[in-house]
């Protein structure tokens, strides 16, 4: 009977280290079950000497506490699942990456051509009111020029004491800046603006323009076009051909267009010019003593012009074909 114990009990040591979590309980029954080899040799105790059944005893509860423990190991083990079929040198699953859009791309790189030239980023609010969108900007309530920008209104609440509108470009910021900043002034103002109008291939009712604004003591137009050479040089190559076209803008005097000479003919980019003493006047500065430059591209265009992209209306299509193309 010790040798059939001690047979059970070798069994059991290989089988039960040698498999698996699942096989716990058809173990378990075979080991230590009712009808287990173990169970019959132990109540067979009953029919040997005194001497004998207390040696054998004690030895098949020792073997049978020795078996509960195996079991007990083996129940701790994961359980056996996918795991089992664990592969580790299949690829894993990729997390793609998103990127920028390429509008952003791109005003973050005028953004870092214009910090080396020592100006800060200004930012502006994209639902405006008139007076800063317009009038301070010396564009009167029956000037002509107004019907430039064709605007999109916020309805108003009876009794507000300000007109509300979504901003037709980055101007305004020009206003609020002065108003709390003293000369010398060096900004870019990067934005959304929005223009109530047929959108086309080159124009979009909502589109992103870079607005900047200098003044100082003393600045003449040749600042104003050194600037924006080197701004186009930057971002668009050294061999960039641009002209300036005089041009009207009422907040600016002398204003100009900034055209480009792309794919054999010139194509507009942006509007500039000198900073029209009345605005400088509505934004608490003496244009007796200071002078400065503004300009407002579209970034929108320029990035067209960078990629060679055919239709603006692209940029806002979320199209992830294009937009996986940056
Ligand atoms: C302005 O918006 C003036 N605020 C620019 C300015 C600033 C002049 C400071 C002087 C001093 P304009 O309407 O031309 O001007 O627009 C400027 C540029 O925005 C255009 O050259 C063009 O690149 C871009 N733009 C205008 N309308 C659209 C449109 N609908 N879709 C896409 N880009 C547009």
């Amino acid at each position: 009977m010790r040798e059939k114990l001690q047979k059970i009990l070798d069994a059991a040591r290989r089988e039960i280290s040698s498999t698996e979590r699942g096989d716990y309980e058809s173990l378990r029954v075979k080991y230590l079950g009712r009808k287990s080899e173990l169970s019959l040799l132990l109540r067979q105790l009953g029919s040997l000497s005194p001497a004998e059944k207390i040696t054998l005893g004690s030895l098949g509860n020792q073997i049978k506490s020795e078996i509960t423990g195996l079991l007990e190991q083996l129940k701790q083990l994961p359980v056996e699942g996918p795991l089992k079929n664990f592969d580790p040198t299949i690829p894993g699953i990729t997390q793609e990456l998103g990127r920028l859009h390429p509008i952003t791309q791109t005003t973050n790189e005028l953004i870092d051509i214009f910090q080396g030239l020592g100006y800060d980023v200004a930012t502006g609010p994209e639902v405006e009111l008139e007076k800063y969108n317009f009038d301070m900007l010396n564009i009167p309530a029956d000037h002509p020029a107004r019907d430039q920008w064709d605007t999109f209104w916020v309805k108003q609440v009876d009794g507000a004491p300000d007109n509300v509108l979504l901003r037709t470009h980055t101007s305004p910021v020009q206003i609020r800046y002065m108003l709390e900043h003293k000369p010398p002034i060096r900004i870019i103002v990067p934005g959304r603006t929005f223009r109530y109008e047929a959108e086309d291939a080159t124009h979009a009712s909502v589109f992103y323009q870079l607005e900047g604004l200098l003044i100082d003591k003393g600045i003449t137009v040749a600042n104003l076009k050194a600037t924006l050479q080197t701004m186009m040089h930057q971002i668009i190559g050294p061999d960039v051909k641009i002209r300036l076209r005089p041009s009207f803008f009422p907040f600016t005097e002398p204003s100009f267009e900034m055209d480009i000479w792309f794919q054999g003919k010139w194509l507009e980019l942006m509007g500039c010019g000198m900073v029209h003493p009345v605005v400088l006047k509505n934004g608490g500065i003496d244009p007796e003593k200071y002078s400065g430059f503004a300009f407002g591209v579209g970034i929108d265009r320029l990035v067209m012009l960078k990629y060679n992209i055919k239709d603006i209306r692209y940029f806002l299509s979320g199209n992830l074909d294009f937009l996986e193309q940056f």
